[in-house]
């Protein structure tokens, strides 16, 4: 065999070797999906609902959770925030989300806080405009989008706000509040998200 045969088998070997390394490590990642779950069990838990437990939410504090792929908010509002959203009443686009029917404006989240419970905002976390996430913007204040922001959410593509009740203002190009999913309370601390058949 000359030298040259001898590298070309060597270089040849590797590839071989790299290439079965990362159908190991492919195939490593793709078993627990492929093996454990069945199509049907995989649709399943996709639109399963999620039990969260706001116990430890204290007010001000927001917490992220993941429901159909999406995120979801729970915002523990204050009595300041909860006044900040009356006072944007006229500012906002559709106060008590009249606009939509169906899935976007639940009942429970056609008034002015857009809520079961004043205190708590449930929302998906997705600008209605082209789905990015929009930033906490809580601190009331002067901002760069708005010298007389008495907090909420800002969406930094594009530049629309939304105020503690997931309401879009006037005139941004997102076209819809925030949307409010389907939940429930199942007791004081806990909400039940994708399910509200046994009521609000
Ligand atoms: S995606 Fe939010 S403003 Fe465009």
């Amino acid at each position: 065999m000359s030298d040259n045969q001898g590298v070309s088998r060597r270089r040849r070997n590797l590839v071989i070797g790299a290439t079965c390394a990362g159908g190991v490590a492919a195939a490593g990642m793709a078993t627990p999906f492929a093996a454990f779950m069945l199509p049907s069990q995989r649709a399943k838990a996709m639109g399963a609902s999620v039990e969260i437990d706001i116990s430890n939410l204290a007010p001000g504090e927001k917490k992220i959770i993941e429901w159909r792929g999406k995120p979801v908010w729970i915002l523990h509002r204050t009595k300041e925030m909860l006044a900040a959203i009356k006072a944007d009443d006229n500012k906002v686009a559709d106060p008590n989300s009249e606009r939509k029917p169906g899935d976007v404006n639940l009942a429970y989240a056609k008034n002015e806080f857009r809520s079961i419970k004043p205190e708590y905002l449930v929302v998906v976390g997705s600008c209605t405009h082209l789905g990015c996430s929009p930033q906490d913007k809580f601190t009331p204040g002067r901002e760069s989008f708005d010298p007389d922001w008495k907090g909420g959410f800002y969406c930094p593509c594009h530049g629309a706000l939304f105020d503690l009740a997931g309401r879009v203002y006037k005139n941004k190009p997102a076209p819809d509040n925030l949307k409010v999913p389907p939940h429930m309370y199942l007791s004081d601390s806990r909400i039940l998200i994708g399910d509200d058949k046994k009521g609000a």
